[in-house]
């Protein structure tokens, strides 16, 4: 059996929750292959909305086993809030859900690390969750880190310890911030014993065994291909692969074994956080797009900055990740927009270009937009793509030419239940 990949395409919060919630059923094991809690994965049904960090999106699923892959980092205290989050909501995951001990951890000095650096640079800034994530994947390439593994080595608080130090004497070369490390410390050593009492496997050997008996796996993105360290729009990027490659290493499969690549996109598009975004909308149409699509961070409140789709960006991401479907998202958020736009070309210091340049952050970029016919209509109660209205349909197939990927799936509200499926093999 192969392993199926679920990503975004843009900056992130693309609705990779929702629609990794809606596909588990097809699944046997959900597991999450990079990043850490600066992710937020928003599920709503019967009623009630979870927001899930590190816990993959499969969970709400009784019958299904989700991991916690190697490539991840764990705050145990975001873990522990989180396992706590389950317990309120009934939800037994015991035995359910599984860490790989590669895993590395998340401390809390990288947290202030983390803090301390963000603050140095000012208007520089990267727009960071401040969860620790760059300084704990500096720590892993930099082969200092402490990984899930460890916890259970006799000299894992001498090991602690010496990290700590390390990290202490870093934040010196940094105008002092405020955090209690006291206090933070206390918190994640008292969140270990939580982490312990999960089933921590040899994530590598468990999903190949698993593949072996003929499971099925879901690989569950988080942030987006924009976000990737190697080809996001550096250095205002996360710092792990977040494109397809990234499952390969972060679970430890196979290049062979992935077989779909379910790409998500909004139907617009959005960024939280600092870097050049084309198509951006200061005006009265991006605060409409962000009061309509509710466009808050699902890990740190902050506004999302709101604009159009980007068609060269979507090529991109779909030629990086090699993406067999598309999911469209947040089209209900477009009812209100008698015009419609998308940036089909990108107009770079006054050339006319579908290839994102190297240095984009410092280019003066214009997008070149094609217009569309807006619905004005609410899709709410329709369930089938041949009841959307003419202009759905049209923008529906206007991406598919444009992007030459078929969609297969059309989100139509945050519930679980709003969803449109289309049979991809009919398409194109
Ligand atoms: P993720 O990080 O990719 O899982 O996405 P987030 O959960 O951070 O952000 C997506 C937001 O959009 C969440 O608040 C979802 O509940 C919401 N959402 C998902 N799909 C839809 C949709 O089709 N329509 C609307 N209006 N909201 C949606
Ligand atoms: P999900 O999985 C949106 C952004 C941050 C910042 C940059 C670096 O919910 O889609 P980091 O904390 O990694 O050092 O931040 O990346 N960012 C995200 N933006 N969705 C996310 O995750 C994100 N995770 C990180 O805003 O610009
Ligand atoms: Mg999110």
């Amino acid at each position: 059996m192969a392993v199926d990949v679920i990503l975004g395409l843009q900056w992130g919060d693309e609705g990779k929750g929702k629609i990794v919630d809606y596909l588990a059923n097809n699944y046997d094991i959900v597991a999450r292959f990079q990043g850490g809690p600066n992710a937020g994965h928003t599920l709503k049904f019967d009623g009630k909305k979870y927001i899930l960090h590190t816990v993959p999106s499969g969970i709400f699923r009784e019958h299904l086993i989700n991991v916690i892959g190697n490539g991840v980092v764990i705050d145990p205290i975001t873990l522990k809030r989180e396992i706590e989050q389950l317990d309120a909501a009934g939800v037994n995951y015991k035995g359910r859900l599984l860490v790989a001990k590669k895993a590395h951890l998340i401390l809390p000095s990288h947290r202030m690390l983390d803090a301390a650096s963000e603050s140095a640079k000012g208007k520089d800034k990267i727009g960071s969750t401040l969860k620790g994530i760059g300084p704990t994947y500096m720590d892993k390439t930099g082969r200092n880190g402490l990984r899930i593994g460890d916890l259970f080595e006799p000299n894992f608080e001498e090991r602690y310890e010496a990290l700590k130090d390390k990290h202490l004497k870093l934040a010196a070369i940094y105008p002092e911030i405020d955090f209690d490390m006291a206090a933070e410390e206390e918190k994640w050593m008292a969140s270990l014993e939580t982490i312990k009492s999960l089933e921590i496997v040899e994530g590598e050997w468990y999903l190949n065994n698993a593949l072996k008996e003929g499971k099925r796996i879901l690989a569950e993105g988080a942030q987006g291909s924009m976000l990737d360290i190697d080809y996001g729009t550096y250095p205002f990027v996360t710092s792990s692969n977040t494109i397809t490659a990234g499952v390969c290493i972060g679970l430890g499969l196979a290049p062979q074994k992935i077989n779909e690549v379910i790409g998500i996109t909004k139907a617009y598009c959005t960024r939280v956080g600092s870097g050049p975004f084309p198509t951006e909308l200061h005006d009265q149409t991006g605060e409409q797009l962000r009061v309509e699509g509710a466009e808050f961070g699902s890990t740190t409140g902050r506004p999302r900055r709101c604009g159009w789709i980007d068609l060269p960006q979507l090529k991109y991401a779909i030629m990086l990740n090699g993406v067999t479907q598309l999911v469209i998202t947040k089209i209900d958020v477009l009812n209100i927009f008698d015009t419609l736009k998308a940036a089909v070309r990108l107009n770079i210091d006054g050339k006319s270009t579908d290839q994102w340049p190297f240095d984009i952050d410092r280019r003066e970029v214009v997008p070149e937009y094609d217009t569309m016919e807006g619905w004005m209509t609410s899709l709410e109660t329709m369930t089938s793509f041949d009841e959307m209205p003419e202009q759905a349909k049209a923008f529906i197939h206007y991406l598919e030419k444009q992007l030459d990927v078929p969609v297969s799936m059309i989100s139509t509200g945050p519930d679980r239940k709003s969803l449109i499926l289309r049979d991809v093999s009919a398409v194109v």
